[in-house]
């Protein structure tokens, strides 16, 4: 087999396990920090139950993601060293800071998050979470940053065959770096917020004892849902015009295709320089999917009518339509990855340059260990995921107050 194709495989599969878990980290950090910043200001503890409910799922997920985020590079280690070699010196910044924020940060602040409840100041115990949301942010930020720079290279020079970054500044206002952002944290809203109206539907369905507190939580993700939806939408649209003007050959290609054609095969000789169809096919999808979810518009008199929560149907609705957002997602990436094809680094490295010199049977065997080691990471997400959320939030584990007799009892408050 072609091992160009095998890490390719390998990347699009690593990626995408990847960001399912990194859109629910993204769009549950978000509610939370809202949940518990309400549950500091009002003190009701209603806000104090949700949070710690939410915070167990957010837990779980994140604690998974992470390994799912160590197996990526290792990945991006094995197959692609040409690429590390020709724009390491670029990319490897941002991707550097990237997991300094992702790995040591945002995870100090959330250990100390988990283990401090009842023991830190409440103000402390909040900042902390805010501490969580940011650096989930900024995480978010610099990988968009790397990317965007694959999508349209900027602020280099090339020295010696290898390039080399001139403008720190001019990565950061990439044009195709700002609205994919603003569209990857949308989408990591709807994605959170639909989890959120979802699982609290399934309780209110099963007429939970706990009817008023899902209640709540399936407004807040209704809502959530609805205005990032919204915003999902502006920025997807926001995006054709850098795309079209600085990618000329993706989607069915811009006014100056042709002209860019002929400079490529002047530089790196004839070839195939258009991307496979299927990136099209997930345009086309993922805008599909993106109207359909913005009839989440359209319940939000479940907001208002308790009644119409007692019809169901809207409730089933919002079950059915979970896993909508995870698949636009993947179809999103397919239409930029795949857009970007023959390319690693737009118009300036080929994806066949910058593969690893791997045997084929080697590169088979980490993309099946990978692809098992993945799948079983996705698969133990959800099932734990499924389990917590079905026990409803009469005492999560996370949080619960110390036993009076117990030990922790006596402890201090420490800071
Ligand atoms: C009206 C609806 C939508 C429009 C117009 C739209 C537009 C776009 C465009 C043009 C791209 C490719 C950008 C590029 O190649 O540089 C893209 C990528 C993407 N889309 Fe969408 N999209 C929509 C809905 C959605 C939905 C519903 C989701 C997921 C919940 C989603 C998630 C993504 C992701 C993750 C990417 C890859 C990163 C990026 O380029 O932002 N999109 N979208």
């Amino acid at each position: 087999m072609d091992p160009l194709l095998l890490a390719r495989l390998q990347f699009a599969t690593t990626t995408s396990i990847h960001f399912l878990f990194v859109a629910v980290t993204l769009g549950l950090v978000t509610l939370l920090v809202g949940l518990q910043t309400a549950g500091y200001l009002t003190g009701k503890p209603v806000y104090e139950r949700l949070t710690r409910f939410w915070g167990q799922l957010y837990v779980i997920n994140y604690v998974l993601g992470i390994a799912t985020g160590i197996v990526m590079e290792f990945q991006f280690g094995l197959n692609w060293s040409g690429l590390s070699r020709y724009v390491g010196n670029v990319f490897g910044a941002p991707l550097a800071i990237e997991t300094l924020v992702a790995f040591f940060l945002e995870s100090t602040f959330l250990g100390m998050w988990i283990f401090g409840w009842h023991r830190l100041r409440r103000g402390v115990h909040l900042a902390l979470l805010w501490g969580v949301a940011i650096t989930a942010y900024a995480s978010a930020f610099w990988i968009m940053v790397a990317n965007a720079w694959l999508q349209n290279p900027v602020g280099y020079e090339v020295r010696d065959g290898v390039a080399h970054l001139t403008d720190f500044g001019a990565l950061l206002t990439n044009p195709t770096f700002g609205m994919a952002f603003g569209h990857v944290v949308s989408a990591g809203l709807v994605t959170g917020g639909l989890l959120m109206a979802a699982v609290s539907a399934w309780h209110l369905l099963r007429r939970t004892p706990d009817y008023a507190l899902f209640r709540t939580s399936l407004r807040l993700g209704l809502v959530t849902a609805a205005l990032s939806v919204s915003m999902l939408q502006g920025f997807g649209f926001a995006q054709f015009g850098p795309v079209a003007q600085l990618q000329p050959t993706k989607f069915g290609g811009g006014p100056d295709r042709d002209a860019l054609v002929t400079d490529w095969t002047a530089r790196f000789g004839p070839g195939d320089w258009e991307p496979p169809v299927l990136s099209n096919v997930g345009l086309g999808f993922m805008i599909l999917i993106g109207f359909t979810l913005g009839a989440v518009w359209l319940l939000l008199p479940l907001l208002w009518r308790d009644w119409i929560i007692r019809l169901k149907v809207p409730l089933w609705l919002i079950l059915l339509g979970l896993p909508l957002p995870f698949v636009a997602m993947l179809l999103g990436w397919i239409a930029r990855e795949v857009g970007r094809q023959p390319w690693a680094a737009y118009g300036l490295l080929p994806t066949a340059q910058a593969v690893s010199p791997v045997s084929p049977g080697l590169m088979l065997t980490s993309l099946i260990g990978f692809s098992l080691l993945l799948g079983a990471l996705a698969v133990t997400n959800w099932v734990l995921l499924a389990r917590h959320a079905a026990r409803g939030a009469h005492d999560p584990a996370l949080g619960r107050p110390p036993a009076p007799d117990s030990d922790a009892h006596h402890q201090p408050v420490f800071v």
